[in-house]
């Protein structure tokens, strides 16, 4: 094989740790720091492919050989390689302008490797996430691990345990008590409970199944010590109050404030003063618009609560203790003045589906739990069906109010005083709803609702809205014109466009939309939620595929050979280790859509392209975890008016202001154009400690029954995650397969220079977190994980690498939240922390994966041509192309803009400058990456860039 081809091969698969003898590299000389490079290029090639790990203990953890990392990055790569952070961060050309290599012949080649390696690093982490991070809750992990039938169980696709019970009303429709095939009108359409978007398991995703896990079990619940390993690892530290939450948040959480009496504890000023301000630390890359984007795509995945409410039973929150000296001391009262905790304030206990005692079986020499100690069911769909829009189950559809002038289309109102705008109707005394929700607008997931759910809800019923015109519009056209739509009742009737009826159209565009949301979350916020190269291709690549866009052909026969030979495998180790791969090349969206002569009545075909490497489809608790973004929520909106100077901030709003029904005041009286253009411009939080809003900290939740009815919801994000056993930060990290902490030293940036002036708040950070999580003295006896070991293959201990009897860090016990908050070390442009990230990989990906109407049922039988063409064109009519090349690419206008564009039209000017609407739109976007906060020309009169 010639050394280019295997070069290239081995940027692409991560090569193995093997030690070779490279030449010094010297930063400070481009020509002999780009000899050392290619020389290592050359050693990394010859070294060979990295194998995929059989066991946890020989993952990848993101680190690479110093081959290739000075292959890919340099001596900057190679510096860093001994911290716990991944190493692609410091590979050329994955940041800004700056990490391309200086002095070199070219740029373009080192870019290459480091884009390129990245990219193949996350790919391989990928394969391993699946190959060790799956655990289902239903009861199928006995079959995943031993496999059935002589199939293993990586490579099993059906489960008897996602068969609808004999209480649903389907249950006959698919087979009741005989094999169960959902066919007919249950796989039309995205069902309300979300069953039978797998035809052959319809119970899977549906609402009211249990939350998966991506962790060991026997990891989850430590505070239970279970084992003898989580009972080393915690030494009965922790527990559901301790260390005490409130004083987490009060110490660790806290947004500080420069001028107090102007922010007014969140409240703000008399009048929406613009004197007003709350400080916080923003990120220059991402707007507020991002923020609330986030929160509705989570109200469409995931809910523990039920209509509004947890369980019946009443908790304590803390506020009672802190550590002094080393040990767990009451509070006094003022102790609890100073902090700004409420003792008195309590909350209702989180909902539990199972607590009994899980079964135990042994398979291949190891002993196993058939699921996790406490199970807690997922209220919501976990498909990504629009349902915070369209409903998840019976009640909250009735919240879902539908033109009567023409069913197909969601209810918007005229509203007086805002001539031609229509806005979604208030909810009656006759819908289903909790006190709470007096006033607020009507739709089926109103929980925590403000002004931004407001404006996304309102866009997307105007989104449906608009596709509803534009086929009828068509159907006048061309009334005889074959839809595109087929029955599979009836599937060789052609469905003309004069035949559609309104309950079809409607959820035509309840797949559309959905698809639409699915696209902008893939290739628009998410790509400037990891503002860096390596992320836009990779995000582009999920959804277009990596040769999509450049070779529809290549595709095409990728995306063929992936449903014909993998996905029809019984190869479990085929199966899970190299579909994403295979699937990178064509994409994930529409894999499995193209296969000769499909027919909608063959449930292989239909369900063909979906892949669920061997574990029913939903949410784990850790992914829930890594959405507790809270910091991300400003206290004040910087309120502008689009018919005045865009540049102008006229008032300040508090975001309390806007929360519950207020916000129906809010909306209706300023209008979405006018929220639209003051989230746009707005910077959202940074996602890091000291930078939880002060409302929040001190909200008030008069639906709780008890003597402050008031919460810290910073403190309950603790709670919550406490009571759902996820495993505490370092073990979190190595069940995912990320290197562990061995003192709270670790979370400081090692890049920074010794006199930036950023390490002053991160060495107090460290200081802080040793004052509220504590030391004790190690004993090396006590052996405290087994997801790894140590670098000589000895058991990680109690002393993590540090003399025995020594002073140790209680780093084990630091909450999963607090520790990707102190994370100071993140790949260039990321607003998330690593270890939310890796979490993401998995299962941002297996949303896909698992979802029919993403994949083999992305089709004209299902969508309408004109819904398959909207969804790839961002609209109707033929795409549009972005002027210039954003970051050196062309690309399509963002499919964000153009739902903007179509449906609140007045904000048109000020979105001709934007390339990605949740990039801060007053922002200069610049060169390569730049995370430069400055106006663009027109621009620099905005205030915001004078903060
Ligand atoms: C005005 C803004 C917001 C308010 C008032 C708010 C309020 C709340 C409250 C009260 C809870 C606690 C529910 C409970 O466990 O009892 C909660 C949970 C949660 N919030 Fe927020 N939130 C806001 C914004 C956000 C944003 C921007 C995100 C970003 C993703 C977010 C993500 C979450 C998540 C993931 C949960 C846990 C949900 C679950 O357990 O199913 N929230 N929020």
């Amino acid at each position: 094989m010639k050394t280019s081809f295997l070069l290239l091969l081995c940027v692409m698969f991560v090569c193995p740790l093997r030690s070779v003898a490279l030449p010094a590299g010297d930063s400070t000389n481009p020509k002999k720091e780009e000899a050392a490079a290619l020389q290592a290029c050359a050693k990394m090639v010859l070294s060979g492919f990295r194998k995929i790990a059989d066991t946890g203990d020989q993952r990848f953890e993101g680190k690479v050989t110093e081959a290739t990392a000075l292959c890919r990055g340099g001596q900057k790569t190679l510096q860093f390689r001994l911290t716990p952070w991944v190493d692609w961060s410091q590979y050329w050309g994955t940041g800004d302008m700056s990490s391309l290599p200086s002095g070199f012949i070219s740029t373009k080649g080192p870019a290459f490797r480091g884009v390129t390696g990245a990219l193949l690093d996350l790919e391989y982490e990928r394969i391993e996430l699946i190959k060790f991070n799956l655990f289902d809750n239903n009861g199928t992990y006995q079959t995943y691990v031993a496999g059935r039938a002589g199939v293993g169980g990586p490579a099993l696709k059906v489960w008897p345990e996602m068969r609808l019970p004999k209480d649903s009303p389907s249950y006959l429709a698919v087979g009741g008590d005989g094999a169960q095939v959902c066919t007919g009108d249950l796989i039309r359409t995205r069902t309300l409970t979300g069953i039978c978007n797998d035809l052959r398991n319809p119970l899977m995703g549906s609402s009211g199944t249990p939350f998966a896990r991506n962790v060991e079990f026997d990891t989850t619940f430590p505070d239970l010590g279970q084992t003898e390993l989580t009972k080393n690892r915690h030494g009965g530290r922790i527990g559901l109050l301790t260390p005490d939450p409130q004083v987490i948040s009060r110490k660790l959480f806290t947004r500080a404030q420069s001028n107090p009496a102007a922010c007014n504890s969140g409240f703000g000023l008399p009048n929406n003063s613009p004197d007003a301000n709350c400080d916080y630390q923003k990120a220059p890359f991402f707007n507020v618009l991002a923020a609330y984007w986030i929160q509705f795509m989570t109200h469409d995945w995931f809910s523990h609560m039920e209509e509004g409410h947890n369980a019946t039973e009443i908790i304590e929150v803390g506020c009672k203790t802190q550590l002094v000296n080393g040990v767990a001391t009451p509070l006094t009262p003022d102790d609890v003045q100073k902090l700004g905790c409420r003792p008195n304030d309590q909350v209702d206990k989180a909902y539990v589906l199972q607590s009994s005692p899980p079964d135990q079986f042994s398979s291949g020499g190891h002993n196993y739990l058939t699921r996790a100690p406490k199970t807690f069911s997922n209220k919501n769909t976990a498909w990504w069906d629009a349902s915070q829009l369209y409903g998840f189950d019976e009640t909250s559809w009735r919240r879902v109010k539908r033109d009567p002038k023409d069913p197909a289309k969601m209810l918007l109102e005229p509203v007086t005083g805002m001539p031609g705008a229509a806005y979604l109707p208030v909810l009656q005394a006759s819908d289903p709803m909790q006190p709470q929700w007096t006033g607020q607008e009507s739709v089926a997931f109103p929980d925590n609702w403000s002004i931004g759910l407001s404006f996304y809800h309102n866009l997307f019923a105007r989104e449906h809205n608009s596709f509803v015109d534009e086929f009828r519009r068509q159907a006048a056209r061309m009334p005889n014109a074959d839809s595109g739509l087929r029955n599979p009742s009836d599937p060789k009737r052609v469905i003309r466009n004069q035949d559609v009826t309104s309950d079809e159209l409607f959820q035509v565009a309840r797949l559309v939309v959905s698809a639409e949301i699915a696209k902008i979350h893939t290739i628009e916020w998410t790509p400037q939620l990891l503002y860096d190269e390596p992320l836009y291709k990779g995000m582009n690549a999920n959804w277009n595929g990596l040769l999509g866009a450049g070779d529809p052909e290549v595709s095409k026969a990728l995306s063929d050979i992936i449903v014909h030979n993998f996905g029809k495998s019984t190869n479990s180790k085929k199966e899970s280790q190299w579909y994403s791969v295979f699937a990178s090349g064509p994409g994930i969206f529409g894999i499995g859509s193209t296969v000769p002569h499909y027919d909608i009545t063959n449930p292989n075909d239909v369900n063909g392209g979906v892949n669920h490497f061997g574990s029913p489809f939903n949410f784990p608790e850790e992914f829930v975890t890594v959405y507790r973004l809270h910091p991300l929520v400003p206290d004040l909106i910087e309120y502008r008016d689009v018919s005045k100077d865009p540049n102008q901030i006229v008032q300040k709003v508090a975001v309390i202001d806007t929360f519950e029904g207020k916000a129906t005041d809010a909306m209706r009286s300023r209008g979405l154009a006018n929220w639209g253009l003051s989230l746009g411009r707005q910077r959202l939080g940074l996602l890091a400690l000291h930078n939880h809003p002060q409302f929040m900290q001190n909200i008030h939740l008069p639906r709780l029954d008890t003597p402050t009815q008031q919460i810290d919801i910073a403190a309950l994000d603790l709670i919550r995650d406490r009571e759902h056993g996820v495993p505490r930060f370092n073990e979190f990290r190595r069940q995912y397969g990320l290197r562990q902490l061995t003192s709270y030293d670790d979370f400081m940036d090692k890049s920074l220079p010794a006199d930036s002036v950023a390490r002053k708040p991160q060495e107090e950070m460290v200081a802080q977190l040793r004052e509220v999580y504590g030391t004790h003295v190690c004993d090396s006896s006590k052996v405290i994980t087994d997801a790894q070991v140590n670098e000589d293959s000895s058991p990680i201990n109690d002393c993590l690498g540090h003399p025995n009897g020594s002073v140790v860090d209680n780093i084990e016990d630091v909450d999963t939240v607090v520790g990707w908050l102190a994370e100071s070390t993140r790949p260039h442009g990321f607003a998330i922390s690593e270890t939310q990230f890796v979490v993401f990989i998995l299962n941002a990906s297996r949303r896909l994966y698992s979802d029919r109407f993403f994949t083999s049922s992305f089709r004209s039988e299902f969508y309408t041509q004109l819904g398959v063409d909207w969804v790839n064109h961002n609209g109707p009519g033929p795409e549009m192309i972005e002027a210039g090349m954003p970051n050196g690419h062309k690309q399509p206008v963002s499919p964000l803009k153009r739902v903007l564009l179509r449906n609140i039209p007045e904000l048109t000017p000020e979105l001709q400058h934007v390339t990605n609407a949740f990039d801060p739109w007053g922002r200069a976007r610049g060169e390569y990456y730049t995370l430069d906060w400055k106006p663009r020309p027109d621009a620099i009169a905005d205030p915001a860039f004078k903060q």
